[in-house]
């Protein structure tokens, strides 16, 4: 199965009033009367991400029987969130293309990206504190600090060729799935009560998150940019050694474990990730880590019986799908 964007947004289809809500919602919040803000706006707004997020706010919403007015709103103010993460991280990751055009550490500078990274934080947490109930902001803090702390401990592990692989998960859960758990979370139990609706559906989105950020760092070795939309090869560039390689390199004699280190550190390579390919049998890790993300994904899917079924239910399980045989 090859996922187009067509196709995932017929799969989102039972919650499409509350995604163009969610979309105004935003545009409205990122209104404003500075022109080189309404520049940058304008700038990201080119081309929409897939807005997996927001989606599984409303889809948690509505497979719970919780929605309420203000589900709109949240899932603008996870989908801003995460807009400010990938404005910051393409700045650490010196990335250049996000969403099909230039990132806005590249079309402007890494100054001018981490402030507008900060500018929507900002504007999401305006919104969310304007929300009747103060869970939303509650549960979103503790998820962006954890995303920090992810982005801090992946930077202080770089080159780490030697690291586990429960320390790669938790890394990748904290700076990845904690957003995704938080959008489950709160679309189950916001404004407040349905603890263990939200508990179930927040480990739902944390193993769909963990599987989302492990096949992202496959297509990273694999995916071109074309395909992604973004820079890709820029986990080997930054020394970001991520599941697939680790799974090969631990497994290697001295001899090889050499040249995968060298892949990463000989100054001047033009191409880091296809001489990974042309040292090591890569495709054997990929493998392994696609294993992985598709045993999280039927996990998380499993958690989806405590809900009654119906159209939501069953998008929340094609999402699942969507994670695992996505190519961009
Ligand atoms: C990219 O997330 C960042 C990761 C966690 C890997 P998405 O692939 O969901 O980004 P958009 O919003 O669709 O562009
Ligand atoms: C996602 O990790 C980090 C965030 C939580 C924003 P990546 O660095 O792999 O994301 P991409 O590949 O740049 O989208
Ligand atoms: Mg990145
Ligand atoms: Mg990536």
């Amino acid at each position: 199965m090859k996922p187009d964007p067509q196709q995932l947004q017929q799969l989102l289809a039972p919650v499409q009033d509350g995604m163009k809500r969610m979309r105004e919602v935003i545009a409205l919040q990122l209104a404003d009367a500075s022109p080189a803000v309404r520049d940058m706006v304008e700038h990201v707004s080119r081309f929409q991400g897939k807005q997996l997020r927001a989606a599984l706010v409303l889809l948690s919403g509505d497979a719970s029987s919780n929605s309420t007015d203000e589900h709109a709103s949240i899932a603008a103010v996870v989908e801003m969130i995460h807009l400010a993460t990938l404005v910051h991280d393409d700045v650490l990751d010196g990335a250049k293309v996000r969403r099909r055009v230039a990132c806005v550490n590249e079309r402007w500078d890494n100054q001018v990206a981490v402030l507008f990274g900060d500018y929507l934080y900002a504007r999401a947490f305006a919104l969310s504190t304007d929300l009747s109930s103060r869970l939303c902001s509650r549960v979103l803090a503790e998820a962006t600090r954890r995303i920090c702390i992810g982005e801090i401990e992946q930077a202080a592990s770089r080159y780490d060729f030697e690291m586990s692989q429960e320390r790669y998960e938790w890394i990748a859960g904290a700076k990845t799935a904690t957003l995704y758990a938080a959008a489950c979370e709160l679309g189950a139990r916001y404004p407040g009560g349905h603890e263990s609706m939200g508990s179930n559906m927040r480990q739902f989105g944390y193993e769909l998150g963990l599987a989302f950020q492990i096949i992202d760092d496959c297509l990273d070795l694999t995916a071109s940019q074309e395909q992604a939309g973004k820079s890709v090869g820029t986990d080997v560039a930054d020394g970001k050694v991520t599941l697939p390689v680790l799974w090969v390199y631990q497994r290697a004699d001295e001899a090889r474990r050499a040249r995968i280190r060298d892949c990463y550190t000989l100054e001047g390579l033009e191409d880091r990730v296809q001489r990974l390919h042309e040292v090591c049998e890569l495709s054997a890790g990929v493998e392994f880590a696609r294993a992985r993300a598709n045993e999280l994904l039927r996990s998380a899917v499993a958690r989806l019986a405590l809900l009654p079924s119906g159209a939501s239910r069953g998008a929340l399980e094609s999402v699942a799908g969507f994670v695992l045989a996505r190519d961009h």
